[in-house]
C-alpha cells in the first residue's frame, strides 16, 4: 500500500469552503439580499485564489498536472468499461474536465450575479435568466461530480472524498499510480507501460 500526499491545504480548504459557499447561496440565503451577495463574492474570491494556485501551487494543484485531455478522458472511460484499474495520483482526466466545468460555471454565476447589482443590468430579464441557468447547470454538474467520486472510489478502491479531507491517497497494489501528463503521447505511453 502506498500512502501518498496529494492535496495541499490550499486545495482542501478551497474545496470545502466552495462547497459551503455554494450550498449556502443555493439553499439558505435569500437571493437579492446582501448576505447572498457577500457569500457570492466570497465564492468568487475562492475561485480567484484557486486560479492563482493552479499556476504557482504544489504539484497536483497545478493546472499543468491535469490538462484538459480528450485522449485521457477516452482512456479513462475505456478503463471504466473494461474494469482496468488505473489510479491517478492527482486528478483523473474526467475529473479534470469536471473541475474546469465547475470553475468556469462558478465564474459565470459570479459575473451574472454581480451584473444584477449594477444600475445598467438591474432587473434585466436575460441577466436574471443567465444567473438562474448557470446555477442550475452547476447543480446538475455537482450531482454528476459526487456520483463520479462515489463510482471511482468503489472502482479504484481509493477513498477520494477522504483524500480531499486528509490530503492523502492510500493506493493498494497491484497497480503503480500514474499521473495525468501534459502531453497525450506521454500519457498514453505511461498508461500502456503501467498495464504491462
Ligand atoms: C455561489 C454563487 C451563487 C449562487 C449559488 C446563487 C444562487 C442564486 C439563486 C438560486 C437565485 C434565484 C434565481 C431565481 O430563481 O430567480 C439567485 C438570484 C440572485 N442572485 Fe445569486 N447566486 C450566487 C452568486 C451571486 C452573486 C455573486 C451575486 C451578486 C453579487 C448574486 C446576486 C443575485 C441577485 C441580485 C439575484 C436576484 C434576486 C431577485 O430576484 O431579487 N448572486 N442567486
Ligand atoms: C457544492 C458542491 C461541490 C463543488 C462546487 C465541488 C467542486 C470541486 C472542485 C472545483 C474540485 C477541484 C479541486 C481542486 O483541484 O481545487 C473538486 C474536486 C473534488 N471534489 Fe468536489 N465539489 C463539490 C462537492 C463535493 C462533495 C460533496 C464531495 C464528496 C463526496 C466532493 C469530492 C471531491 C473530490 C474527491 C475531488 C477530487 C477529485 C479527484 O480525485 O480528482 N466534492 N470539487
Amino acid at each position: 500500500m502506498q500512502h501518498l500526499k496529494v492535496w495541499d491545504p490550499v486545495v482542501r480548504l478551497f474545496h470545502w469552503a466552495l462547497v459551503a459557499g455554494f450550498l449556502a447561496n443555493a439553499v439558505f440565503t435569500k437571493p437579492g439580499k446582501l448576505t447572498h451577495q457577500w457569500v457570492g463574492y466570497a465564492v468568487a474570491g475562492l475561485i480567484a485564489v484557486r486560479l492563482i494556485w493552479g499556476l504557482v501551487g504544489t504539484r497536483h494543484a497545478r493546472f499543468a498536472d491535469f490538462p484538459p485531455s480528450v485522449t485521457g478522458a477516452i482512456v479513462q472511460m475505456r478503463d471504466m468499461v473494461t474494469g482496468r484499474r488505473h489510479v491517478h495520483v492527482g486528478h483523473s482526466p474526467l475529473g479534470a474536465w469536471m473541475i474546469y466545468n465547475l470553475l468556469l460555471t462558478m465564474i459565470a454565476i459570479s459575473i451574472s450575479g454581480y451584473m444584477q447589482t449594477t444600475v445598467s443590468f438591474f432587473g434585466v430579464k436575460w441577466v436574471e435568466s443567465a444567473h438562474e441557468f448557470f446555477v442550475n447547470w452547476a447543480e446538475i454538474s455537482i450531482v454528476l461530480h459526487v456520483a463520479a467520486v462515489i463510482v471511482e472510489t468503489r472502482r479504484l478502491r481509493v477513498n477520494l472524498a477522504k483524500a480531499m479531507i486528509t490530503g492523502y491517497k492510500d493506493i493498494t497494489a497491484p497497480q503503480e499510480p500514474i499521473t495525468c501528463n501534459p502531453s497525450a503521447k506521454t500519457y498514453l505511453q505511461e498508461v500502456l507501460r503501467s498495464s504491462h
